[in-house]
């Protein structure tokens, strides 16, 4: 099945990503890690806000309480939406000034993942880290290229991960109890006719949603299979990620960079760096919110 994504909003990111749908208050947030933003779209009044933070910030997650957690190049910090204010909880990248964080969210025990890459994406030189409500973290992953997508199957016994240059989804056993994992295996490898996984989401069938850079779309893959069973088209090339929302949680919204290639061109493609949205016949789930 194939479908066209509807622009809902374009403030011109320039590398928009991390999408995430604050259900109780109808509001689209997301990153511009490159422009430095904290972005939000309230869809019931069409108010769109920003904040200019001071550094690259690779994603951000809701909390249990009230506000947001990101990751910012200097670590994870807590963001007061009402007075703009960011508080610093710890950077365990420190002694890595050449690297940035990138993709993340939390679990459904409250635990916010989130992954690191080199500014020069020089290969493996990044990690993925697990933050937890206790604001102790650990490293869980290391030698990661680009640490991107995450997500968890329904039944939380999964965790998937992209690590983008790798052009596969990897999954492992997941522990929810324990917020660890084991037994890394391959589910979808992308080949070459697509373009690079980034960012994903997972509906309540347990199918994965990828967003492609460089592929102009989102496709929905079956883990157990390694197959693609569905595209959305999006009209323009850096399409970085996508999560579920709206009143019943059968949109996907879809992030995209305002570059028209990954050489950093800036784009004449007047969709570049919008936000998409599509109606889909599955359903998602709410975004966790991290447990403090
Ligand atoms: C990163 C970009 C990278 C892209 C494709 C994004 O998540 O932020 O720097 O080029 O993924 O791998
Ligand atoms: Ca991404």
């Amino acid at each position: 099945m194939r479908k066209d994504a509807e622009l809902i909003v374009n403030m011109g990111s320039v590398l928009g990503e991390s999408p995430c749908w604050d259900h109780e208050n109808s509001i689209l947030y997301w990153v511009d890690i490159l422009g430095k933003k904290i972005c939000q779209f309230n869809l019931q009044t069409s108010v769109y806000k920003e904040t200019q933070v001071n550094q690259y910030i690779g994603c951000l997650s809701l909390r249990k309480s009230a506000g947001l957690i990101v990751a910012l190049q200097e670590g994870f910090h807590f963001f007061n939406p009402s007075d703009e204010s960011l508080s610093p909880i710890c950077n365990p990248e420190s002694h890595l000034p050449q690297n940035r964080f990138n993709d993340g969210k939390c679990d459904s025990a409250g635990r916010f993942w989130a992954g690191t890459m080199a500014l020069d994406e020089t290969a493996d030189a990044g990690s993925l880290y697990c933050l937890n409500p206790d604001l102790s973290v650990k490293k869980v992953l290391e030698n990661i290229h680009i640490s991107n997508g995450i997500t968890w199957s329904p039944d939380n016994k999964v965790m998937y991960f992209i690590d983008s240059p790798k052009k596969r989804v990897v999954a492992f056993d997941y522990d929810l109890e324990e917020g660890s994992i084991k037994n890394e295996r391959t589910v979808v490898t992308i080949s070459r006719s697509h373009g690079i996984p980034d960012g994903m989401d997972i509906d309540e069938e347990g199918m994965l949603w990828i967003a492609e850079w460089n592929g102009k779309k989102v496709g929905r893959w079956d883990p157990e299979t390694g197959e693609l069973l569905e595209v959305v088209n999006v009209p323009t090339p850096l399409v970085t990620s996508c999560t579920f929302g709206g009143k019943d949680l059968d949109e996907l919204f879809i992030t995209t960079a305002g570059l028209t290639s990954d050489k950093g061109e800036t784009s004449v493609n007047p969709y570049a760096g919008g936000i998409f949205r599509v109606k889909t016949e599955t359903r998602g789930f709410k975004a966790n919110r991290f447990g403090l």
